[in-house]
């Protein structure tokens, strides 16, 4: 394919506005899958189990199709890209392999938070964006309105808009035909020296690391000597093909195309996203790579039987080979033994984590409390914190911390007038500052309220935990959220610690802001009332921060003979009790002289 016969774009939508859908259509409708009975979702893109139990992408993927258009055949590839905030890396990093892109909006609900940020991006990058609103078969449909609000948010000709049903396929060849005719094709050449953009790449167990590749300039054959700019590692391409939608290998890829390749390379820590691919002996100026990525949620994460961290961390690294943005260190803890120390990009990515080291490796994990990176000032240096265990017991004017600073988001939260009042409540409860909110439309009468947008800065800390649902159960679902990282901002902090019989358990730390210090503490400390086991003696149950106490409980004495409630004398029925008790014994935790199972922190910290 000449470059003038190719198109690189990409689907960039708010979550569920049918870019999975669309993507299924498009390859259908050029024969790249099977159609199946019309109306079914097979969403072929979204190949993680846990993307379709979610029903989001969470890895971007890839995929080649062929269109005949004006009797030409063209070669269109469709780079896919996921729609939530945590993921804006990978927005990012699909959309530099791209000349254009489709921004797809649902015709039903409008122009969402992540419709406004995908729409920046894809716009600083200079792509061509085509304007598409979908699920026009639906009754709750306003076409007109929505455009009108694309024209008023994006200064989008509403003439540009498409109109497409994903679901039933209405309109979709439109969009091919316009994919054809208003992205330019890529602007390489062919003969010049090979340069390539490495953008995702993926681990197999046999070939090694898979990369996905978009060829600036050049071309590349099987058996061609390659370097990486960053790494100056050389390596040979012993394959490499275009994904329709899985590998199909071929004998070359060309300026413009998007493929994969194999070469032997064993570790998937040389592959850097970013990277500049060229031939070995004829250098080229490296592309501006992408940023690193930044963990800003960190959680320990440990077994629930200690026997088997080591398992747990082959697991874990197993599936950091598919998402580099994992941190892993190791950590240990004397109440939950040994664990590791996972950085995540916000608390969705560590929730689908959770949820593929579960479905995939079967691991039962215990996961802490989610902390953000918090700054110390030292009076002679700054240290970053992220594990609340290290957070200075006193940051009082007698501790040599001069102060203590906190990550702040720019978040925009849209929203239909009626539920404005409930939703800034919610943003002030949760520290919000520089609270503002304009209007994207004025709504339609009777049928629709108006939609505001409402901007403010939030500390990063409170909306890690438990933000979405609150904002979704407030909004009746209508709220939709989005936010980048806006610094960091002074702020009064302290370590909570939770005492047993006077002992702390160090996994259970957590670093609070002073104005919530008494609702948290006595949630907390009520919390592990109602969950730890009695004991032969009455126990204390405390919060502290430094040597002040904030809130307690106190578990009152029980007689833990468990054969004492047994009828008549059966010694063996007896023993065998006993021997349990001992084997479950082995099992527990000993802390400030109480046995808590570990299964006991995991109820604690699975609630919130
Ligand atoms: P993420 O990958 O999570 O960002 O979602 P998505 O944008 O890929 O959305 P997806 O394709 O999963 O569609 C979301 C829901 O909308 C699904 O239940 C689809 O069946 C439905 N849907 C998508 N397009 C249409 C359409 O044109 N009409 C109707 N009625 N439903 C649609």
């Amino acid at each position: 394919y000449p470059s003038e016969l190719i198109r690189n774009f990409s689907i960039i939508a708010h979550i569920d506005h049918g870019k999975s859908t669309l993507a299924d259509r498009l390859l259908e409708l050029t024969g790249t899958i099977q159609k199946k009975e019309s109306g079914t979702n097979k969403q072929v893109l979204d190949k993680l189990k846990v993307e379709r139990e979610r029903g989001i992408t969470v890895k971007a993927q890839t995929a080649s199709m062929i269109h005949s258009f004006n009797g030409q055949q063209h070669l269109l590839n469709l780079i896919d890209t996921p729609g939530h905030v945590d993921f804006a890396w990978e927005v990012a990093r699909s959309l530099a392999a791209c000349e254009g892109a489709l921004l797809l909006v649902d015709s039903t609900q409008g122009v969402q938070a992540q419709t406004i940020s995908v729409f920046h991006v894809a716009r600083e990058r200079g792509l061509k964006i085509i304007p598409v609103l979908n699920k026009i078969d639906m009754p709750a449909s306003q076409p007109e309105r929505i455009a009108a609000q694309m024209q008023s948010t994006f200064d989008i000709n509403p003439e540009d808009i498409l109109h497409i049903s994903a679901k039933t396929g209405q309109g979709v060849e439109s969009i091919l035909e316009a994919i054809v005719k208003r992205i330019p094709p890529p602007s390489g050449h062919t003969k010049a020296p090979l340069k390539a953009l490495l953008f995702d790449s993926l681990y197999d167990r046999y070939r090694g690391v898979i990369s996905l590749i978009n060829i600036q300039d050049g071309t590349l054959r099987k058996g061609d000597k390659i370097a990486s700019c960053h790494t100056r590692k050389k390596y040979e391409v012993t394959e490499l093909g275009i994904m329709h939608p899985e590998e199909l290998p071929t004998t070359s890829l060309q300026s413009g195309q998007v493929g994969y390749i194999a070469c032997n390379m064993k570790n998937s820590s040389e592959a850097h996203i970013g990277d500049t691919l060229h031939r070995v002996g004829e250098p080229v100026e490296p592309m501006e790579g992408f940023q690193p990525t930044k963990a800003m949620v960190y959680a320990g994460i440990f077994p629930i039987d200690s026997n088997d961290f080591l398992k747990l961390e082959e697991s874990i690294k197993r599936l950091t080979l598919t998402d580099r943005s994992v941190t892993v260190t190791r950590e240990s803890s004397s109440a939950l033994g040994q664990g590791c120390r996972l950085g995540f990009l916000g608390t969705l990515h560590m929730d689908v984590f959770r949820q593929r080291l579960e479905d995939e490796y079967d691991a039962n994990v215990i996961i802490t409390a989610p902390t953000v990176p918090y700054k110390v000032i030292y009076k002679d240096r700054t240290v970053l914190v992220s594990n609340p265990t290290e957070f200075p017991e006193v940051t009082d004017s007698t501790s040599n911390v001069k102060e203590v600073q906190e990550p702040i988001v720019n978040a925009s939260i849209i929203v239909p007038d009626d539920y404005l009042g409930e939703i800034m409540d919610l943003c002030f409860s949760h520290r919000a500052d520089s609270l503002d909110h304009r209007y994207l439309d004025s709504g339609s009468g009777s049928t629709s309220s108006a939609r505001a947008i409402v901007t403010c800065t939030l500390p990063l800390s409170e909306i890690v935990t438990g933000f979405f649902s609150e904002l979704k159960s407030r909004s009746s679902g209508f709220a939709s959220f989005d936010y980048e990282e806006g610094g960091y901002a002074k702020s009064n902090l302290a370590k909570m610690v939770f005492l047993l019989n006077s002992r702390p358990i160090d996994a259970l730390a957590l670093i609070v802001h002073r104005s919530a210090q008494q609702a948290i503490g006595r949630a907390w400390v009520k919390k592990l009332h109602s969950i730890i086991p009695r004991q032969m003696f009455e126990v204390p149950i405390q919060a502290a921060i430094g040597k002040k106490i904030i809130a307690r409980e106190t578990l009152s004495a029980m007689r833990a003979d468990v054969t004492a409630s047994l009828y008549g004398g059966d010694v063996t029925r007896k023993m065998k009790l006993l021997e349990n008790q001992k084997a479950s014994k082995r099992k527990m935790k000993r802390i400030g002289q109480v046995d808590l199972p570990q299964e006991a922190f995991y109820d604690i910290l699975k609630s919130k």
